[in-house]
């Protein structure tokens, strides 16, 4: 444990990247009500049920009284030290007759559902809710990713893409991390393993973080029909709904697009857009994702050519929310006044309700308008010959050097200016888990007897 957290320790420190944690959410434990066809743990009148057919490695917290269990062909239980069952005769007080309680299937629950994740900058901000919004490619783990499910949890995921394998940087089962690809691998092959990861592909451990400071794509898009498929998007309201890349669906709020430098940090601008913004009270319903994407480029806004690297910040409104064009406002504000500092070039913004920061709102914008200045010089030009040719004008002296320094108004460019990042915040990292538990405590085997007797490890 020591180790891991002077791990991340490090890393915070030099500020390697962007990367997220993406925590798993469903569970497979006996405690959760929600994995229960009644919605309640069973109680000790109960006759406990786990479908015959279905593998499920359940994790058991504690001690719990049951009238009988009838167990699955294949599966486990992971026991918290003291937990266990012990099994009553007659009622239990406060229990009833007893009624036959089912544990629900989770063999659905697909890796690639991006309601199934959540995602933190740190493992403190997850452990404590503070989770971050992202667009639906990149709620699904990136390459450069820590992948956590739960300590003190067990689960179900189906992993099955069109890839043959599903790269990460890490991956958190039940407190341990596996950092290196071998070491996973290896834990994919035991009980647990395969019990916990089903389906065609294989996770895989050990992808790099990401180096560049300005973020890293995140590779999801190669699946993105797979993402999409989960996904039901709401009807929409707004005049002009958004298409945020990456994102399924589109939406009702605000985009801010932002060029950036060689010295923009994408961590430590997402610190400071939350401290100076998200804090605010107004702005408490905002959900905001903040990534680097490759916007495809158009020529005139229809002709693709390529890709470029940019920044974007999806702003939706939360319930009855309307503070999405004015957050979006405020950001492109403090990025044009304190760009130079940041590493930002560029800020612009479109909203779904039509407005728009002053800049031209796109590309094509701005050689439509460059095209019809040119075309509108051309025309004046044109006829002030035509008027002097015919004697109608006096040709004043004109000195063609000023004219050229006169039109030409030249864009202030911040990347001369002087670098001045915020510091790094390091953020505060809790212990990785405090976790009293690891796989030797627990990797207590229930193996049924019942229905294979080769297995002897029934250790419990
Ligand atoms: C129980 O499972 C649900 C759904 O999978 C999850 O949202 C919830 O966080 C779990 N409860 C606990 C206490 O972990």
């Amino acid at each position: 444990m020591l180790k891991t957290s002077h791990l991340l320790l490090l890393f915070c420190l030099v500020g390697a990247g962007s990367a997220l944690y993406k925590q798993w959410i469903p569970d497979t434990n006996y405690e959760n009500k929600t994995n229960w066809d009644k919605d309640a743990v069973p109680c000790g009148s109960d006759t406990v049920q786990f479908p015959a057919q279905r593998k499920v490695s359940v994790f058991v917290e504690t001690t719990h009284a049951v009238r009988e269990m009838r167990l699955p062909l294949d599966g486990e239980f992971i026991l918290n030290s003291g937990a266990g069952f012990f099994v009553v005769s007659g009622e239990e007080p406060g229990c009833g007759a007893g009624v036959t309680t089912k544990f629900k299937d989770s063999e659905g629950l697909q890796w690639f559902n991006p309601a199934l994740w959540q995602a933190a900058a740190t493992l403190d901000d997850l452990q404590h809710g503070n989770v971050l919004f992202s667009v639906h490619e990149e709620s699904v783990p990136c390459e450069y990713d820590d992948v956590v499910f739960k300590a003190r949890s067990s689960f179900r995921v189906d992993t099955s893409s069109s890839q043959s394998s599903i790269p990460v940087k890490s991956v958190s089962v039940l407190g341990k991390m596996f950092e290196t690809g071998s070491e996973f691998s290896q834990y994919l092959s035991t009980r647990s393993g395969r019990l916990q990861f089903h389906g065609s592909s294989a996770v895989t451990v050990g992808k790099p973080a990401c180096g560049d400071p300005s973020g890293c794509d995140c590779g999801n898009s190669v699946n993105h029909k797979r993402i999409c498929g989960t996904v039901t998007c709401d009807s929409l309201t707004c005049k002009t709904p958004l298409s945020p890349v990456g994102h399924c669906c589109k939406v009702c709020g605000a985009i801010v697009t932002i060029k950036f430098s060689a010295d923009f940090n994408l961590q430590t601008y997402r610190q400071r857009i939350h401290h100076l913004f998200l804090m605010l009270p107004k702005y408490k319903s905002i959900q905001l994702g903040m990534s680097k994407v490759a916007k495809p480029q158009r020529l005139m806004g229809i002709v693709p050519f390529g890709t470029t690297p940019e920044i974007q910040v999806v702003i939706l409104d939360g319930e009855k929310g309307t503070q999405a064009e004015n957050l979006a406002w405020d950001i492109v504000k403090d990025a044009r006044s304190h760009g130079s500092n940041l590493g930002i070039t560029e800020a612009e913004f479109q909203a779904s309700s039509g407005g728009s920061s002053d800049q031209s709102g796109s590309n094509a914008g701005v050689i439509v308008g460059a095209v019809i200045g040119v075309l509108i010089l051309i025309s004046l030009v044109g006829t002030l010959v035509v008027l002097v040719r015919k004697g109608f004008v006096q040709m004043p002296s004109i000195d063609i050097g000023d004219l050229g320094r006169t039109l030409d108004h030249g864009y202030d460019n911040p990347m001369f200016d002087r670098p001045n990042m915020m510091p790094d915040i390091p953020a505060l990292y809790g212990n990785e888990t405090n976790s009293s538990i690891s796989m030797s405590q627990t990797g207590v085997h229930f193996v049924n007897p019942v229905y294979d007797d080769n297995e002897t490890d029934f250790n419990a």
